[in-house]
């Protein structure tokens, strides 16, 4: 008999893009073998009324739908709350999720900028038994686990560079039309890093190489766009960002290149990280999935990349053979998995690698902060970890 497992009742606000995506992961749940826990969406809200529709006709589970989230959080029936929001409501909406005591799974940035992130975190201070955790999934992809085994295990010697990035193009076609992503209102100043930053900092920020200095390029590409009604409409937001960081850890100093790209031609939802070693040097891209490149080296030693394909060995188990790849909607599962998880066990998770955390997104904010700052001034900004 399969093990009873331990139902987690989620809501969700914000029924868009990524509402639906956690709505499919909980959907093929049975996808994953040996976890003792599973999310149950019993309520949806959005603003937008006919957003929830497709949540009550896909999904069973959900009792309730509201147009207000007060409602949601006032639900008995609602362990833990999943928000997928424009920027702009991120304070509030996350502010009172937190308040109302229950557990949130927060889509980044967490906040439009640092004073609203700041007050998220204060939230969170003053209720510390509620777990928070910040939406972040491409880590989960069994290439970049690999990576951080590499790193834990300390394969690198001396660190000589670093370069991550998350590059898109679809922004590159003048006639797509704007959106709230596209706009400071709703998007925030920080414009392509909001949105794309702190899946790029996530790791970074978890092996603890933290910049101490910012120099930013930031970019607008495209000044405006169809506003969908016949007009144009100014596009406000960054469309490129390149932050050259200077990192310092306990032994060692090294460059990292950080870049968050709206325009990168022939680029969809390219997710990478390359760390360059004197003993080891390793990199993945989602643009080759299946692909790990790593280049062990001795002194003296040939210096040849080696590349795999790596086999589906992800954090969690799955029904999925080692011999088949791995894909985004599968990272997607894995992060609501290690999520669930921690709910349930808290310190004493099934497997180590936990979703970003508050933390780690303060610091996405530090870094994006100063690099507003840099581009601002033309000058380098040191960033104070202390604050
Ligand atoms: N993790 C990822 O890979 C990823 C990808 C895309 C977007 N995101 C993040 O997810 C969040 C939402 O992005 P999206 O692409 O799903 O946007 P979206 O526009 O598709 O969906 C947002 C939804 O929020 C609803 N909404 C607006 N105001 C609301 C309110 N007051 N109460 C309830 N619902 C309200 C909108 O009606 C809309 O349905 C953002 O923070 C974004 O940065 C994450």
């Amino acid at each position: 008999m399969a093990k009873e497992k331990r139902i987690i009742r989620f809501g969700v606000i914000g029924c868009g893009l990524m509402g639906k995506e956690f709505a499919s992961a909980a959907a093929r749940w049975c996808h994953l073998t040996d976890v003792a826990f599973e999310p149950r969406i019993t309520a949806v809200c959005d603003a937008n009324p006919a957003a929830t529709e497709w949540f009550v006709d896909n999904v069973p589970s959900v009792a309730r739908a509201y147009s207000d989230y007060q409602e949601l959080l006032a639900n008995p029936e609602v362990d833990a709350v999943y928000c997928a929001v424009p920027h702009n409501l991120h304070r509030q909406i996350y502010v009172d999720i937190i308040r109302s005591g229950k557990h949130l799974l927060g889509e980044k940035p967490f906040g439009i900028d640092r004073a609203a992130n700041r007050e998220i975190a204060q939230a969170l201070a003053e209720h510390p038994d509620v777990i928070v955790r910040c939406s972040s999934e491409f880590p989960f992809y069994p290439g970049a686990q690999q990576i951080v085994n590499w790193v834990n295990e300390g394969r690198f010697g001396r660190i000589i560079e670093v370069e991550a990035g998350f590059w898109h193009s679809s922004d590159l076609d003048p006639t797509k039309p704007i959106n709230w992503k596209r706009r400071i209102a709703t998007n925030g100043e920080y414009g392509c890093m909001g949105d794309l930053g702190m899946h790029v900092l996530h790791l970074p920020m978890r092996f603890g190489w933290k910049p101490k200095s910012v120099r930013a390029l930031l970019s607008k590409i495209v000044p405006e766009r169809p506003d969908g009604r016949g007009g144009m409409v100014p596009c406000e937001t960054w469309d490129n960002a390149i932050l050259a960081c200077d990192v310092e850890t306990a032994d060692q100093r090294f460059p990292m290149v950080l870049s968050t790209k709206r325009i990168a031609p022939g680029h969809a939802n390219t997710w990478f990280i390359r760390i360059q070693g004197t003993e080891f040097s390793a990199e993945f891209t989602t643009k080759n999935p299946k692909q790990v490149a790593s280049l062990p080296y001795a002194p003296g030693g040939v210096q040849a990349w080696h590349v795999v394909d790596a086999p589906y060995k992800s954090a969690y188990g799955t029904i999925t053979g080692g011999i088949f790849e791995f894909g985004f909607s599968d990272s997607i599962l894995q992060m609501w998995a290690a999520f669930c998880d921690e709910l349930v066990g808290r310190d004493g998770m099934s497997q180590p690698f936990r979703c970003a955390t508050p933390e780690e997104a303060a610091g996405s904010h530090l870094v994006f902060t100063a690099a507003l700052e840099s581009e601002r001034t033309g000058n380098t900004i040191a960033i104070d970890w202390e604050v």
